[in-house]
């Protein structure tokens, strides 16, 4: 990958720049875990498939661990692979106590089903926060593991001392993943939240609205600068691959002269997904071995 230009506009989030502060964080801690412990905590990864950007989000992933001092294993399937066989691993996973974390990279093949994979992680050891467990967590305001993305978004805003709390909050796309946990920790941060989709009619009169704007579509460009509220802030979460590059699901050029913040495509949540999920690492190892 090419390098990013550096961020010099101090309306861009510079992802990669909270990334490596978490990550300096993560590799204090993971240092003193090694040394009250004796072992490093790990992670394994689960990839099925050859979707060349599940395959390089793992290796980022890797290259992460390696980063902050964490052990890594990473286990490849064919597309074609039976779901027992993932379960299998699974619970050869769940059982080993030196393995801390485990994460199935999405999207999985059609015909494995993501929920019974997500549902037989061990929730101590749910680092990505998909287990219902942990999803129900954090639907009641008990939260656990988190899922990453939009607890990278919750960090970023933390970051420029932004409180959620009466924020009019407006989530774009309804995915497991992304959407729905970002609308969720929202509002449990008191903000009022609204969550737009594919089937939302007029979807311009919702997002004018938002005092903060969070983008997790997959349409590259949706959202253009009539779309958006003067001072907003705006996390584009959107990846579309084309011609070797990636695109968000911001019209960045069109919608940043009216943007208070706004996160970048590269470089802005992807980072932070990665950095938390090292966090999320460490803390599991910690949990298990108290
Ligand atoms: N695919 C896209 N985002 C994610 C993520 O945060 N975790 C996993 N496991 N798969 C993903």
């Amino acid at each position: 990958m090419e390098p990013l230009p550096e961020v010099t506009d101090p309306r861009v989030i510079d992802g990669r720049k909270i990334a490596q502060d978490i990550e300096a964080e993560v590799k204090k801690g993971v240092e003193g875990f090694v040394k009250e412990h004796g072992i490093k905590p790990a992670l394994a990864t689960i990839l099925v498939g050859e979707h060349p950007p599940s395959k390089l989000y793992v290796k980022l992933k890797h290259w992460a661990c390696k980063r902050v001092g964490i052990a890594s294993e990473d286990h490849k399937f064919p597309a074609q692979v039976r779901q027992e066989e993932i379960i299998d691993l699974i619970d050869t996973l769940n059982k080993r106590p030196e393995i801390h974390g485990i994460l199935v990279q999405l999207p999985l093949p059609k015909h494995i089903d993501e929920r019974t994979i997500m549902m037989r992680i061990a929730p101590e050891k749910d680092v990505d926060g998909f287990n219902p467990l942990n999803m129900g967590k954090m639907l009641i305001g008990r939260e656990g593991f988190l899922p990453c993305t939009p607890k990278g978004i919750i960090r970023a805003l933390e970051e420029f001392k932004i409180d959620p709390q009466g924020k009019e909050v407006v989530v774009v796309g309804h995915s497991n993943v992304v959407g729905k946990p970002a609308a969720i920790m929202l509002l449990n941060r008191n903000a009022t939240v609204k969550v737009c989709h594919v089937y939302t009619k007029d979807l311009k009169s919702h997002t004018r609205e938002a005092d903060i704007l969070i983008v997790a579509t997959g349409v590259r460009g949706l959202i253009k600068a009539d779309m958006v509220k003067e001072g907003a802030i705006v996390f584009d979460v959107g990846i579309t691959w084309q011609d070797e590059r990636v695109y968000g699901d911001v019209d960045f050029d069109d919608v940043l002269p009216k943007v208070k913040l706004i996160s970048p495509v590269p470089g802005g949540v992807g980072p932070m997904t990665i950095a938390i999920l090292m966090e999320h690492t460490l803390m599991a190892a910690k949990m298990q071995m108290s």
